[in-house]
C-alpha cells in the first residue's frame, strides 16, 4: 500500500530544536527509518514537511486516490488548524496522529487537538519512536 507521512511546522528543525523535549534525531533520520521499515514490509512510503498550512492542505488534497494511509504530526497546527482537519475529512484517507512529546503533560493550549476525534488512533510521547509505533500500527491495519 501507499503511505504518506506529513510533518507540520518547525519539525524541519528536529535534531537541534529543544532536544530535551523532541530528541536528537533529525527529520531526515526519521523519514529514512520509516521508508526503510515500510519497504521491508512491502509498502511504499513518502514524506512531506511544511511550515505552511496551505502547503499541507494542498498535499492532503493531492493524496486523494493516491495514498491509502496517512501518518501526520500536525505540530503546532494540531491546536489551531480547522483547514488541515477539513482536508483530511474531505479526502477520507485514514490517518494516525503522531506527536514526539506528550502534549497532555505540557501547556494547557496543547491539550486540545483538531485531529484526534477523526484519527484511527494517536501515538504521542515516545520521541522519534512515536512515528515507528504509528507505522507498525498502520502496517498491521493495511495487512489485515
Ligand atoms: C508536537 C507537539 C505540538 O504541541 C508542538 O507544537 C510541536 C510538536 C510533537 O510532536 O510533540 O511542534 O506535535
Amino acid at each position: 500500500a501507499r503511505l504518506l507521512v506529513l510533518h507540520g511546522p518547525n519539525l524541519n528543525l528536529l535534531g537541534t530544536r529543544e532536544p530535551g523535549i523532541y530528541g536528537h534525531a533529525t527529520l531526515a533520520d526519521i523519514d529514512a527509518d520509516l521508508a526503510e521499515r515500510a519497504a521491508a514490509a512491502g509498502h511504499q512510503l513518502a514524506s512531506f514537511q511544511s511550515n505552511a498550512e496551505h502547503a499541507l492542505v494542498d498535499r492532503i488534497q493531492a493524496a486523494k486516490g493516491q495514498v491509502d494511509f496517512i501518518l501526520i504530526n500536525p505540530a503546532a497546527f494540531t491546536h489551531t488548524s480547522v483547514a488541515i482537519r477539513d482536508a483530511l475529512a474531505a479526502v477520507a484517507i485514514p490517518f494516525i496522529e503522531v506527536h514526539l512529546s506528550n502534549p497532555h503533560t505540557r501547556e494547557p493550549f496543547r491539550h486540545t487537538s483538531y485531529f484526534t476525534d477523526l484519527a484511527v488512533g494517536i501515538v504521542a510521547g515516545f520521541g522519534p519512536l512515536s512515528y515507528g509505533l504509528a507505522l507498525a500500527a498502520a502496517i498491521r491495519r493495511l495487512d489485515t
